[in-house]
Order: structure tokens, then sequence, then C-alpha cells
């Protein structure tokens, strides 16, 4: 049987993508769950992830400074940044742990700096380093329409 897309907020839906054809990306069982990876079409790298609650197709960004999340973790509905240790619900769109590097959450709420523990806390880098940091606000992921069909997990992306 067909593993089943999972729902998305639909607000944030990838601009373009209604009626746009649908785009094979790869077959299902090569993306068991709790697995996920990159699938690049043109200039567009998209991370098809295969949650607890179905398959979901986001860019393979992360939403704090674009790190590649398809080499992150997928635990349940939520992927890991491998950089900054940014946590994000692929359910919803939203961190659940905030990079270290502190920041904007999505609603423009300043988060401090923090360490891992164990770690020794990070010294904030100097002049507009730091500012950047400061400035830099996690976006919410932008997602593409999925389906299964025949064992082919297909997505809607923009321009297509
Ligand atoms: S780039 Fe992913 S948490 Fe910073």
């Amino acid at each position: 049987m067909d593993p089943d897309p999972a729902p998305f907020p639909i607000e944030l839906a990838a601009p373009g993508t209604s009626n746009v054809s649908w785009q094979e990306l790869l077959d299902a069982a090569e993306l068991p769950q709790g697995s996920m990876r990159r699938v690049t079409r043109g200039d567009l790298d998209v991370l098809v992830a295969h949650t607890e609650d179905g398959i979901v197709a986001v860019e393979d960004r992360c939403p704090h400074m674009s790190a590649p999340l398809s080499i992150g973790t997928l635990d349940g509905c939520v992927v890991g940044c491998p950089l900054h240790e940014g946590r994000f619900d692929l359910r919803t769109g939203d961190p659940v742990q905030m990079p270290t590097t502190g920041g904007l959450a999505p609603d423009g709420t300043y988060r401090p700096t923090w360490s891992p523990a164990g770690k020794e806390p990070k010294v904030d880098p100097p002049g507009l380093k730091a500012e950047a940091r400061r400035l830099t606000r996690v976006r919410r992921f932008r997602y593409f329409p999925v389906r299964v069909t025949n064992g082919r997990i297909e997505v809607a992306l923009p321009g297509s």
C-alpha cells in the first residue's frame, strides 16, 4: 500500500505550486519511514522526508541560515539541522529548538544564544557578526504538495 502524504498548513504552500503539473521524484520504496533525502530538480533542492505522519516535501534549506537539512536528523516529525542545532517541526513549520546562535523566532521574538549541555558557552563574535546573528529571523517552511501514486512520490514544484 502507498504511504500517505503528511498534512501541512495550507497557508504555507510554496508560492507557485497551485495549478502546476506533478513531478515524479522517487520510488516510495526508496524512502522508508524515518528517512529523508535530497532530490534536485534544476536549481531547486527538495528535502523529501518520510515522517511518522507521512511524506512531506520542503526546500532542502534550513529556515535559519540555509544549511542542507538532508544531512541532519529526522526524529518523528522533527528535523534537526547539522549546523547550529536548530530543530523544526515538519507538521507546522515552526522551530521546536532555536539555533545555538539565537536570533529572531518566526514571530519576531528575540532569543539569545545558547550552548548545548556540557559545552562551554560561546562568546558572541564582535560587531556586525553579532548584529547579523541577532537580526536573523528563523522562517517557517514552505511546503511542496505531495502525492503518492502507484508507489511513486510526486510533488508540485513552482514553475512545473
Ligand atoms: S543553519 Fe540550521 S540551525 Fe542554523
